[in-house]
């Protein structure tokens, strides 16, 4: 099974660590072993992680797509990963993407390029890191009518809103730890300013809800307002601030916001740490599910994204196919403006 790697950041260097660390155990669990074929990088003459084989690095992403028969994608951004992925599912490749931003504005056109060419499309990693979110809204809930997703989806304000908390660090000093400790954004503007919760939000609402919800659909609000003296004084009175993302149904339609919020600490999201992330989904019949782990990070967020390359590896060896997207039903969502 032939595995190409696009991106070799943070994640792309976790991944490519497991892949070759784990190699063979991975082959017991596909049943075929996953040879790493490239890796594609925008400058292949920087230093890298010595687990990185020099030898695979390429600048020529195009090419290595078509010679894949799993396509991993932890670059990030727009273009040009929609491009490259939409060419790998042409080819027949199978696709696992950590890319929130990307499946947030354009998740239904690749949805639908890959159930027309019958190819897997995964992205466990596009949500809370190493938490299994993703499988459990799309498939285990998927008989069930959820009502609610509640959670914090974004572990860098996290981090920082706890450092503010613990050390009153302020936000410009908080940030630049989270970034040195490989949590933040290639732009930390996504997180701090929410639409990188804001984007994981409107993929778990799209899943929920079995509809479709763009990241401009979602009110957002991120944290550049709030100050160490804020958290300081909220814990005072009794709450912890936390950057809540928060979709629901209602009569309307689907309602998906991001935004500050006071959770008494008595509640179990106040106690979640530093990059870690927690999601309750409230369903029907299941009642309410809770689900906690880190959030952020190169290991957790490269532990989803193998779990997927598995799974899709296992499905070219002994048939079968991950679940279809492009047949959802419309239900209304509600613009952000209605928040
Ligand atoms: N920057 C993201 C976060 C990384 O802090 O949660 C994981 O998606």
């Amino acid at each position: 099974m032939r595995v190409a790697v696009l991106g070799c950041g943070v994640v792309g260097t976790e991944v490519v660590r497991l892949l070759t660390t784990q190699a063979s155990d991975l082959a017991a669990r596909v049943g075929a072993s996953l040879e790493l074929v490239g890796i594609a990088v925008r400058d292949t003459s920087i230093e890298r992680d010595p687990v990185v084989d020099r030898a695979l690095l390429t600048e020529d992403a195009e090419g290595l797509v078509e010679r894949a028969d799993v396509v991993v994608e932890v670059m990030g951004g727009i273009e040009p990963a929609r491009t490259l992925l939409l060419r790998a599912i042409e080819h027949g490749a199978a696709v696992v993407t950590a890319n929130k931003a990307l499946l947030a504005q354009d998740g239904p056109t690749l949805y639908a390029a890959a159930d027309a060419a019958g190819v897997d499309l995964y992205f466990e990693a596009a949500v809370a890191g190493a938490i299994p979110i993703v499988r459990p809204v799309r498939e285990s809930l998927v008989g069930d009518r959820v009502q609610r997703v509640l959670g914090i989806v974004n572990g860098t304000t996290n981090y920082v809103l706890d450092k503010m908390s613990t050390e009153g660090l302020d936000l410009d000093a908080a940030v630049k730890e989270a970034q040195a400790l490989g949590y933040a954004e290639a732009d930390p503007t996504a997180d701090v300013e929410g639409y990188d919760a804001a984007a994981k939000a409107a993929i778990l609402a799209s899943l929920a809800f079995h509809t479709r919800v763009s990241i401009d659909d979602v009110d957002r609000e991120g944290i550049s307002g709030i100050t160490a003296d804020d958290v300081v004084w909220a814990e005072r009175t009794g709450y912890a601030i936390k950057l809540l993302a928060i979709a629901e149904r209602s009569d309307q339609g689907v309602q998906v916001r991001v935004h500050p919020a006071l959770v008494p600490l008595t509640h179990p999201l106040a106690g979640v740490r530093g990059a870690y992330n927690a999601v309750f989904v409230e369903a029907e019949a299941a009642g309410e599910l809770m689900f906690y782990g880190r959030g952020a990070g190169g290991a957790p967020t490269a532990s989803a994204v193998l779990g997927d390359v598995v799974s899709v590896a296992r499905h070219r060896v002994l048939g079968g196919k991950g679940p279809v997207e492009s047949s959802y039903a419309a239900l209304p969502v509600l613009p952000a403006s209605a928040a």
